[in-house]
Protein backbone atom coordinates (compact mmCIF):
# COMPACT_ATOMS: atom_id res chain seq x y z
CA UNK A 1 0.00 0.00 0.00
CA UNK A 2 1.34 2.89 -0.90
CA UNK A 3 0.51 6.19 1.24
CA UNK A 4 -0.31 9.60 0.17
CA UNK A 5 0.68 12.08 3.08
CA UNK A 6 -1.06 14.81 4.16
CA UNK A 7 -0.02 18.43 4.51
CA UNK A 8 0.94 18.20 8.47
CA UNK A 9 2.39 14.68 7.24
CA UNK A 10 4.95 16.52 4.15
CA UNK A 11 5.83 19.40 6.88
CA UNK A 12 7.25 17.11 9.37
CA UNK A 13 8.79 15.46 6.39
CA UNK A 14 10.22 18.40 5.43
CA UNK A 15 12.07 19.10 8.78
CA UNK A 16 13.40 15.64 9.41
CA UNK A 17 14.93 15.57 5.26
CA UNK A 18 16.43 19.12 6.67
CA UNK A 19 17.79 17.56 9.78
CA UNK A 20 19.46 14.37 7.59
CA UNK A 21 20.54 16.84 5.09
CA UNK A 22 22.13 19.00 7.55
CA UNK A 23 23.98 15.80 9.13
CA UNK A 24 24.95 14.79 6.00
CA UNK A 25 26.75 17.46 4.97
CA UNK A 26 28.30 18.44 8.05
CA UNK A 27 29.32 14.61 8.43
CA UNK A 28 31.00 14.86 4.57
CA UNK A 29 32.89 18.23 5.79
CA UNK A 30 34.59 16.76 8.48
CA UNK A 31 36.40 13.80 6.44
CA UNK A 32 39.36 13.73 5.76
CA UNK A 33 42.69 11.27 5.50
CA UNK A 34 43.42 10.13 8.83
CA UNK A 35 39.95 9.54 10.36
CA UNK A 36 38.79 6.29 11.57
CA UNK A 37 35.06 5.35 10.07
CA UNK A 38 34.39 5.02 13.89
CA UNK A 39 34.92 8.13 14.90
CA UNK A 40 32.76 9.35 11.30
CA UNK A 41 29.90 7.60 12.75
CA UNK A 42 30.30 9.29 16.50
CA UNK A 43 30.42 12.97 15.15
CA UNK A 44 27.54 11.70 13.18
CA UNK A 45 26.10 10.12 16.51
CA UNK A 46 26.08 13.48 18.01
CA UNK A 47 25.40 15.72 15.47
CA UNK A 48 21.84 13.52 15.22
CA UNK A 49 21.45 14.25 18.39
CA UNK A 50 22.22 17.84 18.12
CA UNK A 51 18.60 18.53 16.34
CA UNK A 52 16.65 16.21 18.82
CA UNK A 53 16.71 13.25 16.37
CA UNK A 54 17.59 9.30 16.44
CA UNK A 55 19.65 7.29 13.32
CA UNK A 56 16.98 5.33 11.34
CA UNK A 57 19.13 3.10 10.75
CA UNK A 58 20.52 2.07 14.59
CA UNK A 59 18.78 -1.15 15.33
CA UNK A 60 16.97 -1.04 12.43
CA UNK A 61 17.08 -5.16 11.84
CA UNK A 62 19.73 -4.91 14.31
CA UNK A 63 22.05 -2.95 12.15
CA UNK A 64 24.51 -1.87 14.74
CA UNK A 65 26.12 1.63 13.20
CA UNK A 66 24.48 5.11 13.45
CA UNK A 67 24.98 5.83 9.76
CA UNK A 68 26.55 3.72 7.09
CA UNK A 69 29.93 4.39 5.67
CA UNK A 70 30.82 2.26 2.69
CA UNK A 71 34.04 2.71 1.31
CA UNK A 72 35.48 2.34 -2.12
CA UNK A 73 34.59 -1.36 -3.20
CA UNK A 74 31.70 -1.13 -0.35
CA UNK A 75 28.60 -0.53 -1.74
CA UNK A 76 26.42 0.45 1.09
CA UNK A 77 25.62 -0.70 4.49
CA UNK A 78 29.33 -0.52 5.47
CA UNK A 79 30.39 -0.49 9.48
CA UNK A 80 32.45 1.97 10.87
CA UNK A 81 35.46 0.08 12.39
CA UNK A 82 39.03 1.01 12.82
CA UNK A 83 40.03 1.37 9.46
CA UNK A 84 42.02 4.27 8.47
CA UNK A 85 40.45 6.86 5.26
CA UNK A 86 43.39 7.25 2.94
CA UNK A 87 43.31 10.27 0.62
CA UNK A 88 42.19 8.93 -2.56
CA UNK A 89 39.50 6.84 -0.81
CA UNK A 90 35.72 7.34 -1.78
CA UNK A 91 33.44 6.63 0.92
CA UNK A 92 29.70 7.01 0.69
CA UNK A 93 27.99 8.66 3.47
CA UNK A 94 24.64 7.31 3.96
CA UNK A 95 22.45 9.26 6.98
CA UNK A 96 19.02 8.59 7.98
CA UNK A 97 17.54 10.06 11.23
CA UNK A 98 13.82 10.23 13.04
CA UNK A 99 12.70 13.30 13.38
CA UNK A 100 9.27 14.18 14.88
CA UNK A 101 8.21 10.62 14.43
CA UNK A 102 9.17 10.82 10.05
CA UNK A 103 12.29 9.77 8.22
CA UNK A 104 14.50 11.85 6.02
CA UNK A 105 17.14 9.38 4.26
CA UNK A 106 20.12 10.59 2.29
CA UNK A 107 23.56 9.69 0.88
CA UNK A 108 26.46 11.47 -0.74
CA UNK A 109 29.65 9.85 -2.13
CA UNK A 110 32.94 11.69 -1.51
CA UNK A 111 36.48 11.40 -2.28
CA UNK A 112 38.69 11.88 1.06
CA UNK A 113 41.13 14.81 0.24
CA UNK A 114 40.73 14.38 -3.78
CA UNK A 115 41.49 10.84 -5.58
CA UNK A 116 42.24 9.21 -9.16
CA UNK A 117 40.36 10.32 -12.16
CA UNK A 118 38.01 7.31 -12.48
CA UNK A 119 36.75 6.97 -9.04
CA UNK A 120 35.93 10.75 -9.79
CA UNK A 121 33.63 10.08 -13.03
CA UNK A 122 31.96 7.37 -10.87
CA UNK A 123 30.72 9.77 -8.41
CA UNK A 124 29.92 12.24 -10.90
CA UNK A 125 28.05 10.16 -12.77
CA UNK A 126 26.15 8.51 -9.82
CA UNK A 127 25.09 11.74 -8.35
CA UNK A 128 23.33 12.88 -11.97
CA UNK A 129 21.87 9.33 -12.19
CA UNK A 130 20.27 10.54 -9.45
CA UNK A 131 18.93 13.79 -10.68
CA UNK A 132 18.16 11.92 -14.00
CA UNK A 133 15.47 10.10 -11.75
CA UNK A 134 14.26 12.68 -9.67
CA UNK A 135 13.58 14.70 -13.07
CA UNK A 136 10.76 11.94 -13.53
CA UNK A 137 9.09 11.78 -10.39
CA UNK A 138 6.17 13.49 -11.11
CA UNK A 139 2.43 12.66 -11.62
CA UNK A 140 1.39 10.58 -14.71
CA UNK A 141 4.44 8.60 -14.62
CA UNK A 142 5.03 5.56 -13.38
CA UNK A 143 8.18 4.60 -11.11
CA UNK A 144 9.84 2.20 -13.86
CA UNK A 145 10.31 6.17 -15.60
CA UNK A 146 12.55 6.79 -13.00
CA UNK A 147 14.29 3.49 -12.95
CA UNK A 148 14.94 3.48 -16.17
CA UNK A 149 16.06 7.06 -16.41
CA UNK A 150 18.43 6.11 -14.10
CA UNK A 151 19.53 3.07 -15.78
CA UNK A 152 20.16 4.38 -19.40
CA UNK A 153 22.27 7.21 -17.73
CA UNK A 154 24.68 4.73 -15.56
CA UNK A 155 25.01 2.37 -18.26
CA UNK A 156 25.59 4.88 -21.67
CA UNK A 157 28.41 6.06 -19.13
CA UNK A 158 29.70 2.42 -19.11
CA UNK A 159 29.36 1.55 -15.49
CA UNK A 160 26.78 -0.82 -13.69
CA UNK A 161 24.12 -1.16 -11.57
CA UNK A 162 23.15 -2.77 -8.34
CA UNK A 163 20.26 -4.72 -8.40
CA UNK A 164 20.52 -6.37 -5.09
CA UNK A 165 19.40 -2.74 -3.22
CA UNK A 166 16.81 -0.31 -4.30
CA UNK A 167 15.52 2.92 -3.10
CA UNK A 168 12.25 3.10 -1.39
CA UNK A 169 9.09 4.74 -0.23
CA UNK A 170 9.17 6.02 3.43
CA UNK A 171 7.72 8.11 5.96
CA UNK A 172 7.30 7.01 9.45
CA UNK A 173 9.08 3.97 8.36
CA UNK A 174 12.34 3.81 6.65
CA UNK A 175 11.33 1.44 3.82
CA UNK A 176 7.58 1.77 2.78
CA UNK A 177 6.13 0.64 -0.44
CA UNK A 178 6.74 1.35 -3.52
CA UNK A 179 10.30 -0.20 -4.22
CA UNK A 180 11.99 2.33 -6.38
CA UNK A 181 14.63 -0.21 -8.73
CA UNK A 182 17.29 1.88 -10.39
CA UNK A 183 16.71 -0.61 -13.72
CA UNK A 184 13.88 -2.05 -15.12
CA UNK A 185 12.65 -5.54 -15.48
CA UNK A 186 10.47 -6.07 -18.70
CA UNK A 187 6.95 -7.13 -18.19
CA UNK A 188 7.03 -6.25 -14.79
CA UNK A 189 4.15 -3.76 -14.04
CA UNK A 190 5.22 -0.35 -11.91
CA UNK A 191 3.15 2.24 -9.85
CA UNK A 192 1.71 4.95 -10.73
CA UNK A 193 3.17 8.47 -9.19
CA UNK A 194 1.15 10.14 -7.11
CA UNK A 195 1.34 13.60 -5.49
CA UNK A 196 1.41 13.33 -1.67
CA UNK A 197 3.68 10.15 -2.24
CA UNK A 198 7.46 10.46 -0.41
CA UNK A 199 10.36 8.01 -1.62
CA UNK A 200 14.17 7.87 -1.55
CA UNK A 201 15.63 7.54 -4.53
CA UNK A 202 19.28 5.95 -4.55
CA UNK A 203 21.21 4.79 -7.49
CA UNK A 204 24.21 2.20 -6.10
CA UNK A 205 26.73 2.49 -8.91
CA UNK A 206 29.76 0.07 -9.98
CA UNK A 207 32.80 0.61 -11.62
CA UNK A 208 32.94 -2.93 -13.36
CA UNK A 209 30.94 -5.81 -12.42
CA UNK A 210 26.92 -5.20 -11.32
CA UNK A 211 27.35 -8.47 -9.02
CA UNK A 212 28.03 -7.90 -5.31
CA UNK A 213 28.42 -10.21 -2.05
CA UNK A 214 28.16 -9.36 1.50
CA UNK A 215 30.96 -9.42 3.97
CA UNK A 216 30.97 -11.86 7.21
CA UNK A 217 30.18 -9.41 9.13
CA UNK A 218 26.60 -9.70 7.84
CA UNK A 219 26.05 -6.40 6.43
CA UNK A 220 29.06 -4.79 4.14
CA UNK A 221 28.00 -5.14 0.74
CA UNK A 222 30.93 -5.11 -1.77
CA UNK A 223 31.10 -5.37 -5.29
CA UNK A 224 32.46 -8.79 -6.33
CA UNK A 225 34.92 -7.60 -8.23
CA UNK A 226 36.04 -5.27 -5.59
CA UNK A 227 36.25 -2.28 -7.92
CA UNK A 228 34.86 1.22 -6.65
CA UNK A 229 31.10 2.11 -5.96
CA UNK A 230 29.20 4.87 -5.72
CA UNK A 231 26.06 5.49 -4.00
CA UNK A 232 23.75 8.95 -3.63
CA UNK A 233 20.25 9.23 -2.32
CA UNK A 234 17.56 11.99 -1.08
CA UNK A 235 13.98 11.92 0.00
CA UNK A 236 11.64 13.23 -2.31
CA UNK A 237 8.27 14.65 -2.59
CA UNK A 238 6.04 14.34 -5.87
CA UNK A 239 4.13 16.95 -6.29
CA UNK A 240 1.31 18.18 -8.60
CA UNK A 241 4.41 20.43 -10.77
CA UNK A 242 8.16 19.71 -9.69
CA UNK A 243 9.38 17.16 -7.63
CA UNK A 244 10.51 18.53 -4.22
CA UNK A 245 14.07 17.53 -2.58
CA UNK A 246 12.78 17.10 1.34
CA UNK A 247 16.25 16.27 2.29
CA UNK A 248 17.82 19.94 1.77
CA UNK A 249 19.57 21.14 4.74
CA UNK A 250 18.92 25.06 3.49
CA UNK A 251 15.21 24.80 3.41
CA UNK A 252 14.75 24.71 7.26
CA UNK A 253 17.64 26.50 8.45
CA UNK A 254 15.38 29.43 9.59
CA UNK A 255 13.48 27.07 12.38
CA UNK A 256 16.63 24.46 12.63
CA UNK A 257 18.51 25.00 15.46
CA UNK A 258 21.14 22.69 16.92
CA UNK A 259 20.64 22.49 21.19
N1 LIG B 1 19.61 4.23 2.93
C1 LIG B 1 19.67 2.80 3.16
C2 LIG B 1 18.35 2.22 2.79
O1 LIG B 1 17.48 2.97 2.54
C3 LIG B 1 20.15 2.50 4.49
C4 LIG B 1 19.56 1.39 5.27
S1 LIG B 1 20.71 0.89 6.43
C5 LIG B 1 19.91 -0.05 7.53
O2 LIG B 1 18.14 1.04 2.68
F1 LIG B 1 20.67 -0.29 8.47
F2 LIG B 1 18.90 0.62 8.00
F3 LIG B 1 19.49 -1.15 6.95
CO1 LIG C 1 17.37 4.67 1.61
Amino acid sequence: MIKIKTDKEIDLMRMAGAVANTVLLEVAAVVRPGMTTREIDEFAADRIRAYGAQSAFLGYKSYPCNICISVNEEVVHGLAGDRRLQFGDIVSLDVGVRHQGYIGDNAVTVAVGGCDILPQKLIDVTEKALYEGIFRAVPGNRVADISRAIQDYVESNGFSIVREFVGHGVGRTVHEDPQIPNFVERGKSSPKLKAGMTVAIEPMVNAGTAEVKVLKDGWTVVAADRLYSAHFEHTILITKNEPEILTCAEKMSSSLKAQ
